[in-house]
């Protein structure tokens, strides 16, 4: 498990991780979202043990990591967002390093060197010197350092930065198949990314944590939530005015009409589901519906209001703000 509390770092007056508390579980895939400079590489730096907190406490496992980092990093694989490599060393000198700092030897850090090369399809290169390989070879051999001592633990800062749309998916499957073992936290400023492989999301910005939830929990936040689309063979004027009076809908907009066919958008009162009144009522007329689409809301949508409400509203020191008591 880790926990943090109360996590601060400020670099001189600025403070780049403001009061962050949260802990995860084993089996969690953890996304930490948020635009650049929210302060995600800050946070991992300091649960990775690399970088000193100014306050707060961070336990992995039950150890601190402040006061027992080498005993915490054992338990943790780090991948870091820059790719920091040994540029003349080839890929299996440099893994075979790493493995040796980690503490193996002989046929068992042969064993581990060519299990992490397989699992990130390094095994190709494994003779050359990292300094000729892609970015997208560099960001693997990164990642096969963080799995080197198979930690319970995995911090991933930005790992698909660089990837190609097959090496993304790649990497998304295997995050995929090593999470029931670990606690896998990983950044990301790609919302896809979050949908596709996290099971949870914490969306920063500013150095604060402003949502924690599932992906669909966060999307249910969405103001596009429950928008109903609606495709009848009625006629525009006379479907407008009697979707419109459903007690739920709050308005309705004609999106297209030809003919008996119109499209009609419904907006939903305090995103409430409105598939089956609408229904009921084109039954009750005798009105086909052809087409029928509702949205689940969008994580864009979400993440936009989260970190740029704050850029526009919040207020200097001293100033008051209209409207607020
Ligand atoms: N060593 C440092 N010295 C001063 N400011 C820093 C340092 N590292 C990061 N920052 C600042 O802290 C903020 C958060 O940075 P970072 O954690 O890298 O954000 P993210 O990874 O979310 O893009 C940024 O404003 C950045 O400029
Ligand atoms: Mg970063």
């Amino acid at each position: 498990m880790i926990a943090v509390e109360g996590l601060v770092k400020a670099f001189g007056p600025r403070r780049a991780v403001d009061d962050i508390s949260f802990s995860v579980d084993k089996g969690t895939v953890l996304g930490f979202l948020g635009p650049n400079g929210a302060g995600k590489t800050t946070t991992i730096r300091m649960i990775a043990g690399y970088l000193a907190p100014t306050a707060g406490r961070i336990q992995v496992e039950g150890i601190e990591v402040t006061q027992n980092p080498v005993r915490a990093q054992r338990l943790m694989g780090y991948m870091p967002e820059n790719t920091p490599l040994y540029d003349e060393m080839t890929v299996t000198g440099f893994l075979r390093f790493v493995a040796e700092v980690r503490g193996f030897w002989g046929r068992e850090r042969g064993r581990r060197v060519d299990e992490v090369m397989e699992m990130c399809m390094l095994t190709g290169v494994r003779h050359q010197p990292i300094e000729t390989l892609s970015k997208g070879y560099r960001r693997r051999v990164c990642l096969a350092q963080s799995l080197i001592h198979d930690p319970p633990v995995l911090l991933l800062d930005e790992p698909t930065e660089g990837l190609d749309p097959n090496q993304k998916q790649v990497l998304r499957e295997m995050i995929g198949q090593m999470a029931p073992h670990k606690i896998i936290m990983l950044s990301t400023h790609i919302l896809e990314e979050v949908e596709a492989i996290c099971s949870r999301a914490m969306i920063i910005s500013e150095g604060r944590l402003k949502a924690d939830g599932s992906p669909a929990e966060l999307k249910q936040r969405s103001a596009s939530r429950n928008l109903l689309t609606l495709e009848v063979l009625a006629p525009a004027a006379a479907a407008r005015e009697a979707f419109a009076a459903i007690p739920d809908v709050a308005a309705v907009t004609v999106v297209e009409k030809a003919g008996e066919r119109t499209v009609l958008r419904l907006e939903p009162r305090d995103k409430q589901p409105l598939a089956v009144g609408a229904m009921e009522l084109a039954a009750s007329r005798n009105w086909m519906v052809v087409g029928m689409q509702v949205d689940p809301g969008r994580l864009d949508e979400v993440f936009r209001e989260i970190t740029t409400t704050d850029d526009v509203q919040r207020p200097k020191a001293g100033e008051a703000v209209k409207g607020e008591v």
